[in-house]
């Protein structure tokens, strides 16, 4: 008996089903009224999002990796609960290790309006202690309908405050980086990668993009819209609990460094990140929990 038939054997209902995914890891394809999605217990990523009467909203590289100890290139992985490089150890995982451990199915319920939803969930134990002394519990709720809702909530089980950054790393599908733009972060205060973490507000009513993009703007708690003309779509991603909001492009040069993305990929994807990073970390109380949802929507028009 493989995982996914036992976890088929244990979580029956209507729209939901396990399957061995890329490279055997255990998936759960979601298929009901609304949308079709793939969501992967390992890393406890969402890998595609689709609504019945519409295109894919995420991007997945077609190079990506689907090995255990290595992160999935697309879709929304979780970053925790560090973002970026480790602040002192560069040994240590890139954006934490919650999207590279295997989670665990909480539940999967379809809800009185034919929604999906879908909790997974991941504790510490000796792989996590070895990386991060702390106990925790992470919980990862995914609500299909037609719109896509992400609740990650952290829990600090432990005696001492857990001080931590939070992002849902969403990759967006779009038809070029090069015509698109975002609403909803103007004038919030920018730090820009790509002139070594310099700060400054961005005045610009939508951002737009003409080279390798790496920015974080903090204290941006506000929805962001991605405009795409070319595709005749808006995509709306409503947040809560999240007061950061990371957008990146790695543009050519990048993306070709890149052995898990592919070298004519880079125009398709746009990462708008739903995050508490930097300066906008969470500090949770013993026995507290923080909490951070996403609500992603697509409408027509630009
Ligand atoms: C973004 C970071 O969130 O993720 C970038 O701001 C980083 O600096 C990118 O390059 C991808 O990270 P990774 O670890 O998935 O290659």
């Amino acid at each position: 008996m493989t995982v996914a038939d036992e976890l088929n054997r244990r979580f029956s209902v209507a729209g939901a089903r396990f399957i061995d995914g890329n490279n055997g890891l255990p998936m759960v394809k979601i298929a009901n009224d609304h949308a079709f999605a793939l969501v992967s217990i390992y890393g406890g990523q969402i890998l595609t999002f689709r609504p019945v009467r519409g295109k894919e909203v995420l991007w997945r590289s077609q190079n990506s990796l689907y090995e255990i100890g290595k992160p999935i290139r697309g879709g929304i992985p979780v970053c925790w609960p560090w973002f970026g490089p480790h602040p002192a150890e560069a040994s240590q995982p890139p954006h934490g290790f919650a999207r590279i451990q295997t989670w665990q199915v909480d539940s999967v319920t379809q809800d009185d309006q034919g929604r999906t939803c879908l909790t997974l969930f991941l504790e510490d134990g000796d792989p996590t202690r070895r990386l991060w002394p702390h106990a925790f519990r992470l919980e990862l709720s995914v609500r299909v309908g037609s719109d896509l809702q992400v609740t990650l909530t952290v829990r600090n089980p432990g005696q001492q405050p857990l001080r931590c950054a939070t992002a849902l790393h969403t990759y967006f599908a779009i038809s070029d980086i090069r015509r698109i733009s975002i609403a909803g972060l103007k004038d919030r205060v920018c730090i820009d990668k790509m002139l070594r973490n310099e700060r400054r507000p961005d005045p610009r009513k939508v951002v737009v993009f003409n080279e390798e993009t790496d920015r974080i703007y903090i204290d941006s708690p506000d929805t962001c819209t991605i405009l795409d003309p070319d595709w005749g779509r808006r995509i709306i991603v409503a947040k809560e609990g999240s007061r950061s909001t990371v957008v990146w492009n790695p543009w050519i040069m990048k993306a070709s460094r890149m052995s898990d993305f592919g070298a004519d990929e880079w125009p398709h994807m746009v990462c708008v990140e739903t995050a508490n990073v930097f300066d906008d970390e969470v500090c949770i109380a013993p026995a507290a929990a923080h909490t951070l949802t996403a609500r992603i929507s697509c409408e027509a028009g630009c």
